[in-house]
């Protein structure tokens, strides 16, 4: 007996083959390609309507002209900035990334929108790669379990997710070319799980291809990625889209499952998917067939999501700006920020004890949505730190801002995000004379990142000297106030697509400030917002330390809720913050940031896996992250089923004062290994929100697929019977209980 959905999908494949008769060459290459930036040819006649694309994983970007990087100049799309996936992460709430996805598609859908680019689910390799911010985590286990509710709650407006960018998008010097040798086994277990997660458990009706090359071969044109990979073996059967200049080579791409072209250049009929194809099918060296694959898979998307077929009039209208959104993106904000630190219980404040605060750090005072590359949106408005506090204590509180150390202002992103740049050759041509030679362009971008170098080097001297004042007046101010907090960190002026990070410090010689201000101030509040790890070399001497991604319009709120206690921190990294970078695996085998080529030596080593292995002790270790009360952990037991699943229940008191909400981790670690394998790896997360004094059993099963890795031999996951310690703890350090399972 067919389900409901089996029948539903075959009479779609119907439909998909009826309209496909019909369509014409010329009209079927239409679909496959970008006929503006943002935007996909459709057929009037048939009432089949192009796609309408937009970005991204914080938020609907701002309209642009059709064939031009330059913003189209609306006052109607500003909207909902969404807490960075780096923030959504730190919840460690399947349940927040499920609202957030359905915020997100909500707005796409009401901007008019088909596929949101988002949610970008790429594995953090090094802490330097310029779009971390955008990513969840360097576990795969940690980013699967985000990332599938988050594209349920997209798609439920109606709207494609397109997950992006599919494979190993690591780094993002050289990243259009550059080659990374990766092996099987470590594609399969770290930079895999997550895309098939989300398109086997998410249904995810789009995946992006990335830039880069693995293994030799371009992801959108790879059909070692895209042919058995994700539709062979995951069984895929959604639309491909190529990252924007993903695609060079028209055969390549014709003929492996990569269904729609998009670009950054406006001679959208010179794409390898246009012309060149409809030139290469006509003298037969391609067959009309790879065409029609490629339609098959949009076509079935477009059903999807209701653009075509007998539900069109049932597609969901979306909207954006919604007051509810803002609720939302509240609560995710607050529930991300981590408490690294707080000796003595320096946190949170008293807001009665307080007649004068002093603020230092640009980061108080700072709008961050409208930077980062793609990311960059319109926000409808940013609540900054300062203006949070501010909102928060009212006026019959002194609040007194030192902006504390010098930042060179910065060309607009817009300016110079990598998108527009690809198009400097064209600011005097017309479309259609266009230089699009890939050589010329890659030593485009190698001179613009020399030059960015010389800059940064030339900007060192301007910051050291306008520091000297600044630094002064903020030592000065800290000295008499009832609290000091530093708010200083990142932005996306190194937080970006497009380049990477040069080292792991702070900018701006923040840390030389941290360190005078705590000279003056012992109760320093140090407040961190960023979108990856920094150094932090003072931090023995700071009591506390609160940490915080880019995470929304609400930022400012949640950051003054958490400091003064109406929210009790209850974030935990989802990435390793390592005491130095030299510390990290990427730096130890020099591979990361090269141009041309680089090899994932490390295989399976990056994140907590290496300082696990290397024993290494980071500065805040994966999982990390203090909460206003304490939490015990009790009674663990295991049960092995006959199905080789291990059922394992311990019980998590609260037993400090305060309300407060706990992420206990599970990771497993195999004790006799037949082949290599991490120390350890997490398996599974709960979060549970308990009353002072309150417990709760909580009950985990880990299925045998947990316990497997991947055999290149077999090409296949095996899980080797023996015995797997089971740890349970409150990062991936503090392990609190532990005990063994046997599997048969
Ligand atoms: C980025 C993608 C983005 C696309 C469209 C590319 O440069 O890598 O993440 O979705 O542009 O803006």
């Amino acid at each position: 007996m067919r389900t409901e959905a089996e029948r539903t999908a075959k009479k779609t494949e119907k439909e998909i083959e009826k309209l496909l008769g019909k369509l014409t060459l010329d009209e079927k290459i239409a679909m496959i390609h970008g006929v503006g930036l943002f935007r996909s040819g459709g057929v009037e006649r048939l009432g089949i309507p192009g796609l309408v694309t937009s970005d991204g994983p914080m938020g609907v970007r701002a309209e642009f002209l059709n064939d031009r990087w330059i913003p189209a100049g609306n006052n109607d799309d500003s909207v909902s900035y969404l807490p960075s996936n780096s923030a959504l992460a730190s919840t460690w709430n399947p349940y927040r990334a499920y609202e957030m996805g359905k915020v997100l598609g909500a707005e796409a859908r009401g901007r008019g929108k088909d596929v949101i680019l988002a949610p970008g689910i790429n594995i953090k390799r090094s802490p330097l790669c310029g779009r971390n911010f955008e990513y969840m985590s360097e576990d795969p286990k940690l980013t699967a379990t985000l990332a599938v509710p988050f594209i349920k709650g997209v798609q439920q407006n109606d709207v494609a997710a397109c997950v992006k960018h599919f494979a190993a998008n690591v780094q993002e010097t050289d990243r259009l070319m550059v080659d990374e040798e990766i092996d099987d086994r470590t594609l399969y277990e770290l930079y895999f799980p997550a895309f098939k997660a989300a398109v086997q458990e998410g249904n995810a009706y789009s995946v992006m291809g990335a830039y880069n090359k693995i293994n030799g071969y371009h992801c959108c044109e790879n059909k070692n990625l895209l042919d058995l990979v994700l539709r062979g073996e995951w069984g895929f059967d959604g639309a491909v889209i190529s990252d924007w200049g993903g695609i060079h080579r028209t055969k390549e791409a014709a003929e492996c499952s990569i269904d729609l072209e998009m670009s950054v250049f406006p001679d959208f009929d010179e794409y390898k998917l246009a012309n060149p194809l409809k030139e290469a099918i006509r003298k037969g060296e391609i067959s009309e067939e790879t065409v029609d694959r490629k339609v098959r898979n949009l076509l079935r998307m477009m059903f999807r999501l209701k653009m075509l077929g007998r539900h069109k009039e049932e597609r969901k209208a979306g909207a954006y700006n919604a007051p509810s959104h803002r609720e939302m993106i509240l609560k995710t904000a607050e529930e991300s920020m981590i408490l690294l630190k707080n000796e003595g219980h320096l946190l949170p404040l008293g807001a009665a004890k307080i007649k004068k605060l002093v603020v230092i750090g640009q980061n108080a005072a700072k709008i961050h949505s409208d930077g980062g590359g793609s990311a960059e949106i319109k926000a409808l408005y940013e609540i900054c730190p300062l203006m949070g506090l501010k909102r928060y204590l009212g006026g019959n509180v002194q609040v007194e801002y030192y902006k504390g150390y010098y930042v060179p202002e910065k060309p607009k992103m817009f300016d110079h995000n990598w998108q527009a740049d690809s198009l400097d050759d064209l600011k005097d041509t017309t479309i259609g004379q266009l230089i699009r030679d890939e050589a010329h362009m890659q030593e485009m971008h190698r001179r613009q990142e020399e030059e960015r170098l010389a800059q940064l080097e030339k900007e060192k001297a301007e910051i050291h000297e306008k520091n000297k004042a600044l630094f002064a007046q903020a030592v000065e101010a800290a000295k008499d106030a009832d609290a000091v907090i530093f708010v200083g960190g990142l932005n996306h002026d190194s937080d970006s697509e497009g380049i990477d990070r040069v080292d792991m410090k702070l900018p701006y010689e923040q840390d030389a400030l941290i360190e005078e201000l705590l000279k003056v101030r012992k109760d320093l509040i140090v407040a961190l917002v960023g979108g990856s790890p920094v150094e932090m070399p003072w931090r023995d001497r700071a009591q506390a330390i609160l940490w915080s991604y880019y995470a929304g319009m609400e930022t400012g709120t949640a950051f003054a809720r958490v400091l003064f206690g109406d929210v009790n921190p209850s974030g935990k990294l989802a990435e390793t913050f390592p005491g130095r970078y030299e510390d990290c695996a990427d730096a130890k085998n020099g591979q990361f940031g090269l141009w041309g080529s680089i090899k994932l030596e490390e295989g399976l080593y990056c994140g907590y896996r290496h300082f696990d292995r290397n024993r290494i002790k980071p500065a805040f270790c994966f999982g990390h992250g203090l909460s206003y009360t304490e939490f015990a952990y009790s009674g663990l037991t295991l049960k092995t089923e006959k199905n080789r699943e291990v059922k394992v229940s311990f019980t998590v008191k609260n037993t400090g004062k305060r309300i407060g909400a706990e992420t206990a981790q599970i990771y497993i670690a195999p004790i006799a290994p037949k082949v290599d394998r991490p120390d350890k790896e997490l398996k599974a997360y709960t979060k549970v929100e308990l009353a002072p004094g309150k417990s709760r059993k909580v009950t985990l099963t880990l299925k045998q697929q947990d316990f497997a890795y991947f055999d290149e031999a077999l090409h296949d996951f095996t899980a080797d019977a023996g015995d797997y310690e089971i740890l349970v703890g409150a990062s991936c350090e503090d392990i609190r209980l532990k005990g063994i399972a046997a599997l048969a």
